[in-house]
């Protein structure tokens, strides 16, 4: 069978969600490798139902966080300096299916490339909800779109992470 062992084999099962980051950008160039490797994801029919906006305003996302949390010290992001929101139109059959497989593509993209990542629910539930409609509005996501998935993406301020434990009898085979 060979080396099964690859970077992308690695990178996939080394990855952690990071919840500490620097305050510095993530490289521009980095940034458009991740995006792309996003659009590069399996998707229904490649009908690509998808919009992706990336966030890099930090006076837009410190108010938005404020708007959640009411509060200016934590952030619900944890202060990353990259947010992207992935959404999908709820119009096609597997919008629902192809925005979650673009962020992964985009999160295992990233760690490759030294950047860490977290998904945060708390932003697309709010973007979704009646309080975020303004937001929404702001951030251009069209009306008939639903924030899928939204991650925060820097560089990590902890090198080495314990890693969450799986259940490997969550796998079974007949
Ligand atoms: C749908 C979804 C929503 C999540 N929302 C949050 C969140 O709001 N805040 C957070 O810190 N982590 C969030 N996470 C990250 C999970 O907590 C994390 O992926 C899980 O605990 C496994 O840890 P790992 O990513 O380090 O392997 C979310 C992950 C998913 C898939």
């Amino acid at each position: 069978m060979g080396n099964l062992s690859n970077l992308v084999v690695e990178t996939i099962l080394n990855r952690s969600s990071v919840r500490s980051y620097r305050s510095d950008q993530i490289d521009e160039q980095a940034l458009s490798v991740i995006l792309k490797c996003g659009l590069r994801a399996p998707n229904g029919w490649n009908h690509q139902p998808w919009d992706i906006i990336c966030v890099q305003d930090k006076t837009f996302l410190d108010e938005l966080n404020f708007a959640i949390t009411s509060d200016s010290n934590g952030s619900v992001f944890y202060h990353a300096p990259t947010v992207v929101f992935i959404s999908g139109d709820r119009n096609d059959e597997y919008y629902a299916t192809d925005c979650p497989l673009a962020a992964e593509n985009m999160i295992i993209a990233a760690a490759s490339l030294g950047i860490g990542s977290c998904i945060i629910a708390y932003l697309s539930n709010f973007l979704n909800g009646q309080l975020g409609q303004t937001y929404k509005k702001k951030l251009g996501i069209p009306e008939n779109y639903e924030v899928c998935v939204a991650i925060a993406f820097g560089y990590s301020t902890i090198s080495a992470y314990l890693q969450s434990s799986r259940n490997e009898s969550k796998i079974r085979k007949y």
